[in-house]
């Protein structure tokens, strides 16, 4: 039998560039219909350029925003009537350090960023009967990290969050069965700007950890959010799927 490809219509939070971008383009491939999101409207424009005219709309704004929470799903409504995915890929790491050194005030905008705000998206786009999100059997992914299974040195803060991004996965798909499944995706290092410093100038020093010999691509990411969308991801819901390149299987750190 024939993989069934995603081709609804598919919200993806932060797709700019990096992982978002490459789950949109691989999404948009696949038949979807997307809508991308990040702060900056030129780059954002920039990315909207690379998917199918037609098929795709962009949306500036910042994501722990409820007033562009609520325009972007007015942009949805009115170009595509429904949404049947919605990828939470917006993350931030804006500290390198100690655990028990982080300002406390930077250690709530993690938080709020990358685990509240993945939850207001839910909660947005459920509420928003024009979307039929529940009525369509809709799904949700999130971006955690292998830095949510295995402390990272330096970045144990981001690290603590993405665990609890792993935690509302499973919350949410157990709340939010059986209309809605609710996945992850867990990456080890991919390369992206993000992520640039854990690897720039060391690049075989870091990939000699991974048992498939590199880091990830955002393809890599986008591949496995492409199934856990698809309708062959349909007896799976509250898994987070880790997308390592093996790391974690030899016993490594990200
Ligand atoms: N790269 C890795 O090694 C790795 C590993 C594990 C997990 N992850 C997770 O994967 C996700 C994406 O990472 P990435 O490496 O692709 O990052 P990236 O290259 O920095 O891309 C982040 C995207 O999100 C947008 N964005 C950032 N903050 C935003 C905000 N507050 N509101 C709206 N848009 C925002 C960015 O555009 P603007 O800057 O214009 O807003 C950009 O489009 C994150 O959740 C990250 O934690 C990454």
């Amino acid at each position: 039998m024939a993989a069934e490809r995603f081709d609804g219509v598919a919200l993806v939070t932060g797709g700019s560039r990096g992982i978002g971008l490459a789950i949109a383009q691989r999404l948009a491939a696949d038949g979807a219909r997307v809508c991308i999101t990040a702060r900056r409207a030129d780059a954002l424009a920039e990315a909207l350029a690379t998917l199918p005219a037609g098929r795709a709309i962009a949306v500036a704004g910042r994501a722990e925003d409820k007033a562009h929470r609520l325009e972007v799903l007015d942009r949805v409504a009115d170009a595509f009537g429904r949404v049947d995915a919605l990828v939470n890929v917006v993350g931030m790491n804006p500290v390198f350090g100690p655990v028990v050194d982080v300002d406390v005030e930077v250690a709530r905008k993690i938080f709020e960023v990358n685990v509240i705000t993945p939850l207001a998206w839910v909660q947005d786009v459920l509420a928003d009967e024009r979307l039929g999100f529940a009525s369509h059997g809709g799904s949700v992914v999130n971006l955690s990290s292998v830095t949510g299974r295995t402390p990272s040195p330096g970045i144990g803060l981001y690290g603590i969050s993405k665990a609890a991004v792993a935690h509302l996965t499973k919350t949410l798909a157990v709340e939010l069965a059986p209309e809605i499944r609710v996945n992850a995706v867990s990456p080890a290092v991919v390369r992206t700007v993000f992520s640039r410093a854990l690897y720039d100038g060391k690049e075989q020093e870091v990939e000699s950890a991974y048992p498939l010999g590199r880091l990830g691509e955002p393809e890599d990411v986008a591949g496995a959010v492409a199934f856990l969308v698809s309708r062959d991801a349909a007896w799976i819901t509250g898994e987070v799927l880790t997308v390592d390149g093996g790391l974690m299987a030899a016993g490594g750190v990200a």
